[in-house]
This record gives C-alpha cells, structure tokens and sequence, in this order.
C-alpha cells in the first residue's frame, strides 16, 4: 500500500519534467501569459509567489541567470562572497564610472545574476529603516499607503522568526512583539556571537549612554542606538526570495513559469492604449534573448519590471522609455519622454578603521588558518552549527547614530534626514581586518556609512546595444555634505573605542585618524570609502501628475498601460537601512496593488 504511494511522490518531487524552474525554452509550455515578470531577483519572486496565489491567473518569471539550488556559496552564510563577487558566475560584473568624489575611484557594483537576485547573494543584515524613512516616503509620492503605520504589516508578513543556530537565550537581544513569525524570509540574530567582542560593545553603551545608548531592537521604527544585528538566516542557511517565496510547493503551481537564462532587452510592439488618455501607449510583449536567439513573451495583463536598480531602468530606456535627448543620441526612437529613468540613484558611501586587538577570538582565527577554516566548514555541513553559520560580512552590532542638532555642517546643507529619529550614520561592528586581505594579526573595525546621503546618481546607455553593460554613476560623495559628514562619523567610531573598556583589548589601529586635521580626515574619507551595494531610486515613485518621477504611487509607469516597476528602483530615496527589507515591503505591497487592480 505505501510503497507505491512513496514512489509516486518521490518521482513527483524528483523528476525533471515537473520542475517547473526551466533550464531549457524548449521545455518552457508557453510564451503567452496574463502576467510577465522580468527578473526573479529579491523583489520579483515576491510577486510571482503572492500572484500565482490565485489559481486562475498565469505568471511567467524571466530570469537572466542561472538557479540558486546547489550552490553552496549561496547557502552557507559564511561564504558569501564567493557568489557576490564580481568574477563569480552568479555576478553581473558591472564597474562604475570613475567616482569624481572618491577620488576617482572606480567600484565593482555588485548585483546578482542568479534566481533570487541579490538577496541570494547580500550580506544578509536585515534592517526596516526608521519610521521616518516610510513617511517621507508617504509625503513624497502622496499616498498613505506608503507610510510606516500602512507598511508595518507587510514587514511581518514577509518574516518568520527564526531561532539562532546556537539556540543562545536571546531575551535582551531583540523585541519579539514587533517580529512576524509565519512570513517567507527567516530572520534570525547571531548563530555565533563572538562573545568576548560583543561583550566591549554592549558595555561601551553602559559606559558612554549618551552617545551610544543601547537599543532593544533596531527594526521598531526607532532605529536609534545601538543593538544586535538581525539577519536573514534561518538555521544556519541563507533565506532569499528564492528559498523563502518559490518554495517547492510554490514551483509545482500549474499557472508558474520561471524561466532561467532569460535575458530581457526591451518591451516591444508600442501601440495605443485605450486605457486612459493618462496612458496613451502599451507594449505588447518582452523581448528576451535565451542562447543565442531572441524571442518575445506576452502578457495580457501587465509586464512587471523587477530587474532591480540597473536592470530596469536599462530596459525601459531600450524601450524608449526616458529622456529624448539622450534617447535621440544613441539612435533609439523614443516612445516616451520621461526624463526621470535612471536618475535620481540614491547610495550610501561606507568608509572605517581597523585596530589590531589583543586576542586570538576574530575572524582571522578562521580565515588565517586552514585548519581551523576546514574545522569549521564541517561543523556546518555537519550540524549547521559554528562560525560558518553567519554573514562573513555586516559585524555583529550595529548602530544608528546623528550629527549633533547644532552641527555646523547644516549650515552647509540642510538636514537631509528625514527626522529627528532617523539616523544619519551607521557603524557596523566586526571582528576582522576590513579589508579581506591574508594578514596573521587579529583585528576588529568599526565600519561608518553616512545614510542619508545628499549625493545623486545614475544609470544611463552605453550603446543602442541593449546587451551592452549601461554606465553606472553612483555620484558617490560628490556633494561635499556627505564627504564631511562622513568624516564625523569615523570621528564617533574613535569616540566609541575611546569607551574605557576597551583598554588592554585594542592595540593601535591600522592609521590615525586621531591625529589627522579636519582636511586631512575628509580626504581620508575620499580616498577611503566605497559603495554600501544599497542603490535606489532609478525608476522612482513621484506623486500622480508630477513632472518628475517614472512611476505613480501604485507602481505603474507615468504615461504606458500595463506596465509596472516592482523592486528597489522605485524607492526615491534611500533609507537609512540596509535595502533588502525596504525592498521586500515594496515588492509585498506591489503584489497586492496588482491584485486589486484585476481582481
Ligand atoms: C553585495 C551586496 C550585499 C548586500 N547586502 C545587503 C544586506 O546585508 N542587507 C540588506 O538589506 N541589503 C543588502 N544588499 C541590498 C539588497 O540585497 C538589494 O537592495 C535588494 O535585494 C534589491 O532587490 P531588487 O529586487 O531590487 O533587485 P535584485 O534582487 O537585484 O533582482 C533583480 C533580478 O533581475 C535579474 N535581471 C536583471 N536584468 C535582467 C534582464 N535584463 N532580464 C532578466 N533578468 C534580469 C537579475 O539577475 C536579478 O535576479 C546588498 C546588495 C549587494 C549587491
Ligand atoms: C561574470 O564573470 C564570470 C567570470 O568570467 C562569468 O562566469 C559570468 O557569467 C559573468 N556574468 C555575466 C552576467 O556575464
Ligand atoms: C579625477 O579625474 C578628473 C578627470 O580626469 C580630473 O580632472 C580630476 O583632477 C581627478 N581627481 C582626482 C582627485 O584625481
Ligand atoms: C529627483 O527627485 C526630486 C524629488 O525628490 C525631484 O524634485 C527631481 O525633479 C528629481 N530629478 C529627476 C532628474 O528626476
Ligand atoms: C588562542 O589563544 C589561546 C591562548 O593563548 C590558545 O590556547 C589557543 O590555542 C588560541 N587559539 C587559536 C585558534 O589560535
Ligand atoms: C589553527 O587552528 C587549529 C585548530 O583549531 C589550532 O589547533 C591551531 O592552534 C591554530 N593555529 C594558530 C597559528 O593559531
Ligand atoms: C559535507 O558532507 C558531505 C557528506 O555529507 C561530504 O561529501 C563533503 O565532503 C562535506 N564537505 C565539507 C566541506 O566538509
């Protein structure tokens, strides 16, 4: 009787002919459906998941790189880096233009290339932002709905929380009323927590509570303070939109199709709409290159660009979406002139210092030594247990911090936070040498981001080829405000380490900064900073009726019928978090603006 019952499932789960994550177009049943995703990065899967729900709507997923099962870079939080750097097979390997603010500089812009997007890929902090962030965000497009209050929801329901991989007592670590616990996306605190590190942090915001008071949990809208980091890990493992929303159950719906390998180019056939005279023009499908040929998918009811913050304004601009003059440049016709696609990029600039320390208990206990990084690894594969279980990236705390109020750097810009409750600073807290380098000493760094930065970005065309990699320009510094802002916040992490605990545990840091003038601490800062991988604001949300902006409110872009951007590019301005989070609200709360529109 069961025997054969548990061959049947078996076959089920196992064959190939059922999974419906296509490797091969051939397999692929149809290029017609009601709605076409462009990207199952973090965003994306969102809303295939949460549309596909209904069983009478068909949802095709176009993704331009291949899956996320098997590889173990993607899973293992420790080892991240090896699917997040440019050079991996899951990377875009995109280069920004030389960054004028940072001397020069050019950076890796890091996006994943890889089902999940870069949330298979990221550092995995999982931090909400300030209240303030999302009401800004309410006042900047005029719709409530954007608010921390109407969003609040959609954070738990996107979160299940997780025990750490060591099982440690959390109570003090984290608030549990203002977690979800039934969502998608495990998010969990420390699986490892490099006790004796940990210990200095926590008793500096004892020692110095007036710049650094300790904060219960980070993610209350209250960010400021100082508190445990949380991550999106679960047991151990990675949790991304493509573990946490295409779930084996999720992938066996008849009426879901990812297609893997799946590069999109533009959307095409331009024609009238008779939607609205609001919105004169709809496509009539997606171009998308599989191999070497190219081919066009329809949907009957919306294309959804979920590309991500280079993606998608790329597309729409080989679309003809954009600005005219530029368009005209290139040679590309334009279908609409809607100067605001790919401007307005809004990151955070990340700069820090290292101290080597008085203690064998860091990173470079693991990194430094093979034996115990052998060690280490099969405690994991073992029991998913040990360091191995968490980022090698963010630290352990994190903390978000102001100018004081009577700075006189406002007296050169305008408060560009967006409240008195939001920080214009984070400092992560690591226990390693910043720059992954082969060093035997042991380190710590306090790494600051300024996060509320002034400076703007782009992402532009590089050719009429709509496969050519675009020009990324994430104007990183290039107002001075952030420049000198940043330099205040390297200046609060030497007054975190000035905390009398940390006497006889740290040694000299790797420069001193102490020593440096005003001047020379700014250009320090230039010639020292680097993107925090957080851009937003390329295909931003604006008021219904501005003359600015490339979507409304409910996610459609100005002016076309049938079309939305769902994913990070419509945030207009970055928050004062890391931006998987903001990010997978966006991408809950777009599902449900689709679902009302059809229902
Ligand atoms: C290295 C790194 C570390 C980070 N660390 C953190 C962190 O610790 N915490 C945090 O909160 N945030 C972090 N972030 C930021 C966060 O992960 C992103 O903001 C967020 O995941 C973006 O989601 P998205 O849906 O907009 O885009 P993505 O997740 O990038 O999704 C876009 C998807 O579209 C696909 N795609 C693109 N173009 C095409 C095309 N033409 N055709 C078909 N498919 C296409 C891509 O391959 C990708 O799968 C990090 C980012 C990076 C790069
Ligand atoms: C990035 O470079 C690696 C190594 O050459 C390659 O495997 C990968 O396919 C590249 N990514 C893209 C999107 O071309
Ligand atoms: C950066 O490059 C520009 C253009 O080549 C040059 O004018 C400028 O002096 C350079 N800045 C620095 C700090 O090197
Ligand atoms: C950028 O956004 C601001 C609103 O925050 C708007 O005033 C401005 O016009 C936008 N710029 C572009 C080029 O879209
Ligand atoms: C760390 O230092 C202690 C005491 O000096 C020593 O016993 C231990 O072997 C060291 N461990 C590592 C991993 O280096
Ligand atoms: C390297 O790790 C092994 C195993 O944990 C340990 O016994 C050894 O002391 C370490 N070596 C150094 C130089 O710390
Ligand atoms: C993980 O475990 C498997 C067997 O379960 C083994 O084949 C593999 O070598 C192990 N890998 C590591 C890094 O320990």
């Amino acid at each position: 009787m069961f025997a054969p019952t548990a061959l049947a499932i078996l076959a089920f789960f196992g064959g190939v002919g059922f999974s419906k994550v296509y490797e091969d177009i051939a397999n692929l049943p149809s290029l017609k459906y009601d709605f076409v995703i462009v990207g199952g990065g973090t965003a994306g899967n969102v809303i295939a998941s949460r549309l596909t729900e209904n069983p009478h709507v068909s949802v095709l997923v176009l993704e331009a790189g291949p899956t996320n099962q098997g590889v173990l870079d993607a899973q293992v939080p420790f080892l991240s880096n090896g699917v997040s750097d440019t050079g991996s097979p899951y990377s875009w390997n995109y280069t920004t233009i030389p960054q004028a603010g940072a001397d020069n500089h050019s950076f890796a812009a890091l996006r994943g290339y890889i089902l999940g997007g870069c949330s298979s890929h990221n550092g995995f902090a999982y931090t909400r932002g300030a209240a303030a962030d999302f009401d800004r965000y309410a006042q900047m497009t005029g719709d409530e709905g954007w608010s921390w209050n109407k969003i609040f929801p959609y954070f738990l329901k996107n979160e299940r929380w997780s025990a750490p991989a060591d099982n440690h007592n959390t109570q003090g670590q984290f608030n549990p009323a203002i977690h979800g616990t039934k969502g998608p996306i495990s998010v969990s605190l420390l699986g490892y927590p490099w006790p004796e590190f940990a210990q200095h942090v926590i008793q500096t915001t004892k020692e110095l509570p007036d710049d650094f008071p300790f904060n219960l949990d980070m993610n209350s809208g209250k960010p400021l303070g100082i508190g445990w980091l949380q991550f999106t890990i679960g047991h151990g493992e990675r949790s991304s939109s493509a573990t946490g929303y295409l779930t084996p159950g999720v992938i066996q719906r008849p009426n879901l199709d990812v297609l893997l390998h799946a590069q999109a180019s533009k959307l095409v056939n331009p024609t009238q709409s008779k939607v609205s005279p609001n919105e004169p023009v709809t496509f009539q499908g997606v171009q998308f290159r599989y191999g070497t040929s190219l081919f066009v998918a329809k949907a009957s009811k919306e294309i959804i660009l979920s590309a991500g913050t280079i993606g998608t304004p790329q597309i729409l601009l080989n679309s003809g979406i954009g600005d005219r003059t530029a368009l005209q440049a290139l040679g590309i016709p334009t279908v609409l002139n809607l100067p605001s696609v790919g401007k307005n990029m809004s990151e955070h600039p990340y700069s820090g210092v290292s101290w080597a320390v008085n203690s064998n208990q860091t990173f470079e206990s693991i990194t430094q030594n093979a034996t115990r990084y052998n060690e280490a690894f099969a405690e994991w594969n073992r029991s998913h247990t040990g360091p191995f279980v968490d980022a090698g990236g963010p630290g352990t705390h994190a903390g978000w911090l102001r100018l004081k109020a009577d700075s006189p750097l406002f007296k050169i810009h305008p408060d560009p936070s967006p409240g008195p409750s939001a920080p214009h600073f984070e400092m992560l807290f690591q226990v390693r040498w910043i720059v992954r380098k082969h060093y035997l000493r042991h380190f710590i760094s306090l790494v600051a981001a300024m996060v509320s930065p002034v400076s703007r970005g782009s992402v532009t065309l590089s050719s009429s080829d709509p496969f050519a990699a675009p020009v990324i320009d994430l104007g990183l510094l290039s107002n001075e405000f952030d420049a000198l802002a940043l330099a205040e916040g390297l200046k609060l992490a030497l007054k975190f380490t000035s905390a009398p605990n940390w006497k006889g545990y740290l040694g000299a840091p790797t420069v001193d900064l102490a020593a440096m003038s005003p001047a020379e601490l700014t250009a320090y800062v230039r010639a020292n900073s680097g993107p925090g991988y957080h851009i937003v604001g390329t295909a931003g949300m604006s008021p219904r009726g501005a003359r600015y902006g490339v979507v409304d409110p409910d996610l459609k872009v100005k002016g076309i019928a049938g079309l939305r951007v769902i994913d990070a590019s419509v945030v207009p301005i970055v928050p004062g978090a890391h931006t998987q989070a903001v990010t997978y609200v966006v991408a809950e709360r777009g599902a449900d603006l689709v679902k009302q529109a059809w229902n």
